[in-house]
């Protein structure tokens, strides 16, 4: 969306996140996001309707935006559009692999190779790294449920462990576990406002996550996921390709030709240019 009528109260913008080193921390994708829900509601505010979004089931989108908020990266980059070009896409091999969709379609992939290398220094299965490394992937295909998304993309080539794990990391998320060292992301606080409630549907699979055997690997993604959001991390996918090659059932077709349930979701992140 285009903020270019707005003035933005650029004070107001870094108080509201907690203050110029909480923003200092965050990479570029993180600042649009904030920016974008900042002026969000300074438009609602504008218009004399503040909506408050902790009880919101329906996000509000701006007047002018062209793309509903919950549409994926390669659809619409983050952020204001005049500073967020469409990246340019390389063509695919008729057999692309897993690395394939790191290089030409995910790159530079920065929030999910932090975490996975912060996962694999303290020590953690490779389960749990691997989890890491794909928990957000499909934030470029679409971004609303993206752990139900993620899981579902992902469930043919990887094992039930992992794909459980990245389901439920949406839902703990928004839930404190003192025994694993998890906080309450403060930068929710700031995004939801304090009182914010989860909805429905994330209350319960947090209900049910919690006393499941693999509370564990799903609780270390969201642990792992408060650290990696540094933009002066040097990351690179390099460590992690034996993993990929042990943790993920490469087809021999390639993705997106193998016919499995989920085929039509890499094909999409393929050619999201293609009009039908
Ligand atoms: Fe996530
Ligand atoms: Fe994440």
């Amino acid at each position: 969306m285009g903020f270019g009528k707005m003035d933005i109260d650029r004070r107001a913008f870094i108080a509201s996140l907690g203050g110029i080193a909480v923003v200092e921390a965050m990479d570029d994708e993180t600042k649009a996001e904030a920016l974008e829900h900042f002026m969000v509601e300074k438009i609602d505010e504008a218009m004399g309707g503040h909506v408050e979004l902790a009880n919101a089931q329906v996000m509000p989108a701006a007047e002018d935006a062209t793309v509903r908020r919950g549409v994926g990266s390669l659809f619409a980059p983050s952020g204001p559009q005049n500073a967020r070009k469409m990246p340019a896409l390389a063509a695919m091999s008729d057999k692309p692999t897993l690395m394939e969709f790191f290089e030409k379609r995910w790159a530079p992939a920065n929030h999910v190779l932090q975490s996975a290398t912060r996962a694999m220094k303290t020590g953690m299965s490779e389960e749990i790294v691997m989890a890491c490394l794909l928990h957000d992937v499909v934030q470029n295909l679409v971004k609303v449920d993206h752990a139900w998304w993620g899981a579902q993309m992902l469930e043919p080539y990887v094992s039930e462990k992992i794909s459980w794990a990245i389901r439920y990391h949406q839902a703990l998320r928004f839930y404190p576990d003192e025994k694993y060292g998890y906080e309450y992301p403060e930068l929710y606080t700031r995004l939801y406002g304090k009182d914010y409630v989860p909805q429905p549907h994330i209350q319960k699979a947090y209900e049910f996550a919690r006393n499941h055997k693999w509370y564990f690997e799903a609780r270390m993604i969201t642990v792992n996921d408060l650290y990696a959001f540094d933009p002066n991390a040097k990351v690179s996918i390099e460590p992690f390709i034996d993993i990929m090659g042990r943790q993920f059932k490469q087809p021999k077709e390639g993705l997106g030709n193998d016919n499995s349930p989920v085929a039509h979701m890499w094909r999409t992140m393929m050619f999201p240019d293609n009009p039908l």
